[in-house]
């Protein structure tokens, strides 16, 4: 008899048809996450599950769902997993990273410049009519991008790549992570290694790039957004929860700092109704890693993931590796 897994929310036929070939698919091919009560009720029975972000698996799920031997998220990050809880339930517990650092490190490239520029703002005001005549005083000086400091919070894969895109607009790159990357590492990206501190003084850009978990909540709040030069734009492409978003939006609306781009919220998609109404900030609906490629490869990555895990191979990107073999 054939495994039976869980698909928790629509994702892409190809994906159904790899794990069709291995095991009975239970799929949800709606777009949607599944309700908690939902998500636990399909997982009784289960062996595995591709999940979601939005899909949170914790000792209760677990507690309904004893036969599950590997949960396989379609996301680098696993704040959704309570990866202590999962690893005590002797369950694997697999991410997607590497196929989507490229994809998101141009998305914050994206935010960056768009925020350096005022894009969005005056697309805006370009299609509500109001441009009469070109002026060179136009009340749309930006900040350069060029030549400028970009500072990176969290020196992972992705921050390597944000880091490698700045060559070409000549920029000097500082960066802060609890580990310093190695010599040949950071001669990779022209990056240097400075304190939290430093970092947030000297930036004219700063990019946040470090995985949630709550060691991090907040890790940029009044405090820090204090440090930041009046002209700095802060890019926020991690997670919600990193940033204080309380303490954003009062920085945004006084002009403490020039502007943000930002990718992920606190509650989202619930975010805080203020910032629709600065003109300061860019804001996009956490879509980071999302190109058609990108996504499928995500996804069939989770895939493979899966195939490995409940065919008693150790998955490519397992994070839990004292499960494995139990
Ligand atoms: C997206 O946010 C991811 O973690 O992959």
């Amino acid at each position: 008899m054939q495994a039976k897994v869980l698909v928790s929310r629509a994702v892409f036929p190809e994906v159904i048809e790899r794990l069709s070939a291995h095991f009975e698919v239970d799929y949800n091919d709606r777009d949607a996450a599944l309700p908690a009560d939902q998500l636990a009720a399909r997982l009784v029975g289960k062996t595995g599950a591709i999940t979601l972000l939005s899909d949170r698996i914790d000792a209760a799920v677990l507690a309904g769902a004893p036969g599950l031997k590997a949960v396989c998220n379609v996301a680098v990050g696993y704040n959704n997993f309570d990866l202590a809880a999962i690893t005590q339930a002797g369950v694997m517990a697999t991410n997607t990273p590497g196929v989507l650092n490229d994809t998101t490190a141009d998305m914050a490239w994206a935010l960056l410049l768009a925020s350096a520029r005022r894009i969005v703002s005056a697309d805006q005001w370009v299609r509500a009519g109001q441009w009469q005549g070109w002026k060179f005083h136009d009340g749309w000086f930006g900040n350069d991008v060029h030549h400028a400091t970009l500072g990176i919070l969290g020196m992972g894969r992705i921050g390597q790549a944000v880091a490698r895109r700045a060559a070409g607009f000549e920029m000097r790159v500082l960066y802060h992570n609890r580990t310093p990357l190695a010599a040949d590492q950071e001669a990779a990206c022209g990056a240097a290694w400075v304190s939290k501190e430093t970092l947030l003084r000297a930036a004219d850009f700063l990019v946040l790039l470090l995985p949630y978990s709550p060691a991090v909540h907040h890790i940029i709040g009044a405090a820090e957004l204090a440090l930041m030069k009046p002209t700095a734009h802060l890019i926020n492409i991690a997670r919600g929860g990193i940033v204080d978003d309380n303490a954003l939006i009062e920085a945004l609306q006084q002009k403490r700092i020039a502007g943000a781009g930002l990718d992920v919220f606190e509650n989202e998609p619930a975010l805080d109704p203020r910032f629709l109404a600065l003109d300061n900030v860019v804001l996009t609906p956490h879509i980071g890693s999302s190109t058609r490629a990108t996504r499928l490869a995500m996804a069939l990555l989770a895939a493979d993931n899966l195939i490995a895990a409940l065919g008693g191979q150790r998955p490519p990107n397992l994070l839990n590796p004292e499960v494995f073999g139990r």
